[in-house]
């Protein structure tokens, strides 16, 4: 594999402790197999997929960030990740970010 050019992560409710967080309760693991699946689909082998442990923001759960943009999104959906993919695949702008905005 090259290096990829964007790096999206979901954030997946990791913690040390075991314990499931906002964003895994809010189906956050659905939005990383979608995005997972699609980038091979599409054959975008230059966008790379990632679960994170908790991001500390988990009110505006499911969290999702592109990088390098440093790009976040609130409330991610599959419609979320398919805007991102979207654009990344059009080379165009991400969807403006949701949180941290
Ligand atoms: S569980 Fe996702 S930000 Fe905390």
């Amino acid at each position: 594999m090259s290096k990829p050019s964007h790096h999206i992560f979901v954030c997946g409710s990791f913690r040390p402790t075991g314990a499931a967080g906002v964003c895994h309760k809010k189906e956050s693991v659905s939005i990383l197999q979608h995005l997972t699946l699609e980038v091979q689909d599409r054959g975008l082998d230059h966008i790379m997929v990632s679960s994170t442990g908790c991001m500390n923001v988990c009110d505006s759960g499911p969290v999702m960030v592109v990088y390098p943009e440093n790009t976040w999104y609130r409330q991610a959906t599959v419609a979320t990740a398919e805007a991102i993919l979207d654009s990344l695949e059009e080379g165009k702008d991400l969807p403006p970010p949701t949180l941290f905005a």
